[in-house]
């Protein structure tokens, strides 16, 4: 493989990383907000060991309410004092009862602790233009105002910085079952009220397609792309049909492979989705904003199925990694994307039970990672295998090369030409043996990063033995 550090091919989005927290099951409620009066160590009821967690892997966005979830959420039950909010069924979810706690104000509060921008997503399937309309004002208004004057009754005197404003989730589904053209037009409609308080211009995601249905990405691009910043894609990887949810632990080895073929279909649908995004808008100002992706498997034995807990295997780190790989290729048109979930739900970073709190193996990936945020891509080719992914970018005069290996048993030797005598170099691996290594409380550093020592540096030759089911980054000292 060669790889050509002079040629810069666009540069990775450090949004590409990032995540979603719905109100769904564990993810919000015990996994990030524990409450004023709880004995796990918080600040502001928001839980510090996943606060610094987050921080570690350097969150760039968080996407919240939802989801389903969303399409059901009315703003103003989740502000003012706790004890007066309204308390409300999660149809979606488990048909739990919540109470309001964590609203627009915790959600902030969340932002702002983490160090990630806001990415809030509207109600279009239940909610009225109005409601949407005012809940923007009360998050951006700076100046005086009736909904900038609630905000501040509630104890918030400055605007929120919120970014990214999604108009509606999945409303081809759960947010209202809408043809395209019916949403084309609502989304044209409810668009205009998301208005721009402040000089900093909001970003509006219009509902994009549910995996491969183009007819969807088609209507929309063709009525209503010049409305709109992004447009969201959902797609996440199944290790059979939707209807038979496959285990995530003790699955045998052919589903190691289809979840990764589900995973790497990704690929095509962004190709896809593209080629038809690029007839409208082909200076590629529309980004496709990725935001819910993941493995989707069967809830762990004896929890709720509506809380979607999922355990979280070396098989979801080789996921991660792929994903990301694809999404670092399609850079110029992927400009976010946000994994779904944060916390306790499907392809999480973070599991918690009580006060006990473990990394997952796709919070290694994402931290091993961290670098190609907002990196410049390098040119590289080469003859790869096919069970292998890779990429190559470069920020702040160190060049990281992410590999994954899935293949289930063969290693994978990797000849790099870099183009300068290498002197420095570093690198570390996620990697294991079982095909459902994973992390657990009882013993939380089972899968965990380490050092990665098997490699030669052979004047501009860097010769690298890549393990099976392993992720590999390397970080090499440009000279
Ligand atoms: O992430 C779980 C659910 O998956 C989301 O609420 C919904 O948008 C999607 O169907």
């Amino acid at each position: 493989m060669i790889v050509d550090s002079t040629r810069e091919t666009g540069t990775i989005s450090k949004y590409i990383y990032g995540q979603f927290a719905e109100h769904l099951g564990r993810c919000i409620y015990e996994g990030v907000w524990v409450g004023e009066d709880s004995p796990i160590p918080h600040v502001n009821g928001i839980r510090q060991d996943v606060v610094e967690a987050l921080r570690e892997i350097k969150v760039p966005v968080i996407r919240w309410p939802g989801g389903c979830f969303a399409d059901e959420y009315h703003w103003k039950d989740g502000i003012g004092p706790v004890e007066n909010r309204k308390t409300i069924v999660n149809t979606h979810w488990g048909g739990v009862t919540e109470n309001n706690h964590f609203g627009t104000h915790e959600f902030f509060e969340l932002c702002k602790q983490v160090g990630a921008e806001a990415y809030v997503n509207g109600n279009v399937g239940s909610g009225t233009v109005q409601e949407m309309q005012e809940w923007v004002e009360y998050m951006t208004m700076e100046g005086t105002s009736p909904m900038a004057d609630l905000r501040r009754e509630n104890g918030q005197e400055e605007a929120w910085k919120m970014k990214f404003f999604g108009v509606g989730n999945e409303s081809w589904g759960c947010g209202g079952n809408m043809r395209p053209e019916y949403y084309a037009d609502l989304y044209r409609r409810y668009q205009t009220y998301v208005r721009n308080y402040t000089t900093d211009s909001i970003y509006k995601i219009a509902c994009g397609p549910n995996i491969d249905d183009y007819d969807w990405m088609e209507v929309l691009m063709k009525n209503a792309h010049q409305f709109m910043d992004g447009i969201s894609l959902h797609h996440y990887s199944l290790a059979s049909v939707w209807e038979d949810k496959r285990p995530a632990i003790g699955f045998p080895e052919k589903e190691w492979y289809s979840l990764i073929d589900s995973a790497n279909l990704m690929d095509e649908l962004i190709t896809k989705h593209s080629t038809i995004m690029d007839k409208y808008d082909p200076e590629k100002r529309v980004g496709l904003i990725v935001d819910e992706w993941g493995s989707w498997l069967a809830v762990e034995p004896g929890t709720n199925p509506g809380f979607l807990y999922q355990q979280n295997t070396i098989r979801d780190a080789m996921i991660a990694s792929l994903t990301l790989n694809i999404f670092h290729k399609h850079s110029d048109r992927v400009h976010m994307a946000n994994i779904a979930q944060m916390v306790n739900v499907l392809q999480s970073m973070i599991l918690t039970d009580g006060d006990q709190m473990i990394k997952t193996p796709t919070y290694h990936v994402f931290n091993l990672y961290k670098n190609h945020m907002d990196a410049t891509k390098i040119d590289s080719w080469g003859d790869m295998k096919e069970t292998t992914s890779y990429t190559v970018s470069k920020k702040e005069g160190i060049i990281t090369l992410s590999f994954c290996n899935y293949a289930v048993d063969e290693s994978d030797e990797v000849t790099l030409d870099l183009g300068f005598p290498i002197q420095n170099v570093n690198a570390e691996i996620l990697v294991s043996e079982e095909l459902d290594a994973h992390n657990t409380f009882e013993e939380p550093e089972r899968v965990t990063v380490e050092a990665f020592k098997t490699y030669k540096v052979d004047g501009e030759t860097l010769i690298i033995t890549l393990p099976p089911k392993s992720v590999v980054s390397i970080y090499v000292k440009e000279e």
